[in-house]
């Protein structure tokens, strides 16, 4: 949440840095901000320049088309508010009472009421609610007590600074800090946020995520936790919290990790919708043999003894990774026949089960930076670490889209679904890819445990693969189709989806998707539950969305939408077309396949339904109120 982007060089920085935060902007989009230092030949000190304004990065651009931001050094920031409205005053960069340093952060200062208070008595006068100017007035104190001690105005007292106040910050943070007596020098830090240093020529971009340095460079730095750099025209000092110096040696980016295009779509959630097909096409060129010999599908970095060995698998996951990880705990327990449970990482972390030993522990998270999801994997790996009995086996994997991310340098297994970059907020073609994964996981365990015959096998791995032709018709037909629906209910109130087994999850995600782009109330409910009490809330006013596929429970879904219609619902099913599904006076017609392959079907008319909503009531489809696309807050 929230992106940092920060930029020294020899050229004009701050139309860099606002191209860097547009590509951010999925982080948050409350307000943003830039500050550059301007350098006069004629003296030493330098001018700092600070413009912020409320609201979507458009406005801080209309803003400085209007005014003059010099300088070939610079911070900016595009907010996600944690702490204090998204308002003018709260925005990034946050100054010193004198307006000498300036400073962007992206996470949650945790002492910040402490450091504010002790401030305070000081005499400093604060202008934001944030958590975060406490640092500029901080960095300030020491500069000043530095300037006593002798040291003279330059990028080196500017980190010594730096290096004092962070150790006196409890929480987590990437920030990047500037001050007008050093115009060459910029500071950046890291502690449990991103944060990426790009290595240009003669120029270095920091920034909180990879897709900010498109067209700058590929060769990164990623920073790790804990360590401080200071940047200047001349090149990197990279420390540890220790201070002592670091070398590593730069990492390349591929080209197509950064590439960000809407092509011919309306929003980038209509276009990765409609990716889908191609995902699963590469997934499976990726991880599946044409044929089934002694070759298995999917290799994971596990011994051969460690698919006998273990035990249970648990999940941890957030949102829509969630859901995903719910249908990959149906068909590990279903398909591979291993006990499965999923847990909210964020209550995972504070209330995990007893230890119980031989046990895979898979993190989902599609931005690889969730800080619930990390945190319960580092809780879970060191509960086990410190256990003490050489016995037990665990093990970590991470699931995600995003291997130049945090989870891929915490976790030492990882699985990277390559959905390719998502713009979009909510989550889409992504899911489908973690869903893939898990298709992969289940056979990958199955066939090695011989829970499965190989024609069980054979036949799932066959379904699979006609799932992208499959895709390419229920996207083609189903575009309009849902369009036409969603003109009729884009003034409802409350919707409530229903499926039961494995197409549970995806009545949770087609709420999910639908409360988060639209903003109109949904539930997603395990269709035989609606009894125990949510069936009170239907009436004519809402439509019910029941997923129903052949299989073990499609009479039972199909009792339960009579239910509802029975209470006056409207009823919308995604079913296959046929005599049992006259019962909905909407149908959204998916093709008849097995119950194991469904979820990669019957999830497409879900989002289309979401999206068209969304986009007839003129929302910003892209980036919905209050979210943001990497949430690296607890
Ligand atoms: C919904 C959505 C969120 C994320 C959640 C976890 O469309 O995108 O619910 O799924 O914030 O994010 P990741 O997968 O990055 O851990």
């Amino acid at each position: 949440m929230c992106g940092i982007v920060a930029l020294i060089g020899s050229r004009e920085v701050a139309p860099l840095i606002l191209e860097g935060l547009r590509k951010l902007e999925y982080r948050g989009y409350d307000s943003a901000g830039l500050a550059t230092i301007k350098s006069l030949d004629q003296e030493k000190k330098g001018v700092l320049t600070c413009e912020k304004a409320e609201g979507k990065l458009v406005n801080l651009a209309s803003l400085l088309e209007k005014t003059s931001v010099e300088g070939h050094l610079g911070i900016g920031h595009t907010r996600w508010a944690t702490h204090g409205k998204p308002e003018k005053q709260n925005a990034h960069p946050h100054r010193d009472q004198s307006g000498d340093v300036a400073v962007v952060q992206n996470g949650i200062i945790e002492n910040h009421n402490l450091l504010r208070n002790e401030l305070k008595s000081d005499g400093v006068n604060f202008l934001s609610e944030t958590d975060t100017e406490v640092i500029p007035h901080l960095i300030s104190k020491q500069l000043k007590k530095l300037k006593e001690e002798g040291c003279l105005d330059s990028g080196e007292t500017l980190l010594k600074a730096v290096q004092l106040v962070l150790s006196r910050l409890e929480g987590a943070y990437a920030l990047a800090v500037i001050w007008s007596n050093a115009p060459d020098a910029l500071v950046v830090a890291k502690r449990q946020a991103p944060l990426i240093i790009g290595l240009g020529q003669g120029e270095f971009l920091c920034a909180s995520d990879t897709p900010a340095l498109s067209g700058f460079t590929n060769a990164i730095l990623p920073m790790e936790d804990e360590e401080i750099a200071l940047l200047t025209p001349l090149g990197i000092e990279l420390y540890d919290s220790a201070g002592c110096r670091q070398q590593r040696n730069p990492l390349i980016l591929s080209e197509n990790e950064n590439a960000v295009d809407k092509k011919n779509f309306r929003h980038f959630m209509l276009k990765e919708i409609h990716e889908q097909p191609e995902t699963v096409e590469l997934w499976l060129a990726r991880h599946f043999p044409q044929h089934l010999s002694d070759q298995f599908p999917i290799s994971l970095p596990f011994e051969e003894s460690f698919y006998q060995s273990i035990n249970q698998i648990q999940i941890l996951a957030c949102g829509t990774s969630r859901h995903a990880s719910m249908v990959g705990a149906y068909l590990l327990e279903q398909f591979a026949g291993i006990p499965t449970t999923v847990f909210y990482a964020s209550e995972f972390r504070y209330a995990a089960p007893p230890l119980s030993p031989h046990t895979l522990t898979i993190g989902v998270t599609q931005s690889g930076e969730t800080a619930d999801t990390l945190a319960a994997l580092a809780m879970e790996a060191d509960r086990r670490k410190n256990f003490g009995d050489p016995s037990f086996i665990s093990r970590q994997l991470a699931i995600t889209n995003r291997p130049d991310s945090s989870i891929s340098r915490q976790v030492e297994n990882v699985l990277d679904i390559g959905a390719g970059i998502e713009v979009g907020v909510a989550a889409t073609k992504t899911f489908l890819a973690q869903l893939l994964s898990f298709y992969g996981l289940a056979i990958a365990f199955a066939a090695r445990r011989n829970s499965r015959t190989l024609d069980e096998i054979s036949s799932l791995i066959e379904e699979l693969q006609n799932v992208p032709d499959q895709l390419r018709i229920l996207l083609n037909n189903h575009n309009q189709i849902t369009e036409s629906l969603a003109h009729n209910f884009s003034d409802t109130k409350d919707v409530i989806f229903i499926g039961r087994g494995i197409n549970y999850p995806i009545a949770l995600e087609g709420a999910l998707k639908l409360k988060e782009i639209s903003y109109i109330h949904a539930e997603g409910y395990p269709a035989g539950e609606m009894k125990h009490g949510p069936i009170a809330l239907i009436d004519h006013r809402v439509p019910v969305i029941s997923i129903a596929t052949p299989g073990k429970v499609f009479e039972k879904v199909l009792s339960n939408a009579q239910e509802a219609k029975a209470r006056d619902a409207q009823l919308i099913g995604i079913a296959p077309e046929g005599p049992d599904t006259a019962i909905f006076d909407s149908l959204l017609p998916i093709p008849n396949v097995t119950e194991w392959i469904s979820p990669l079907l019957t999830v497409i008319p879900m989002q289309l339904f979401s999206y068209h909503i969304a986009a007839h009531r003129g929302l910003d489809v892209d980036q919905p109120r209050n979210l943001a696309k990497s949430v690296t807050v607890e």
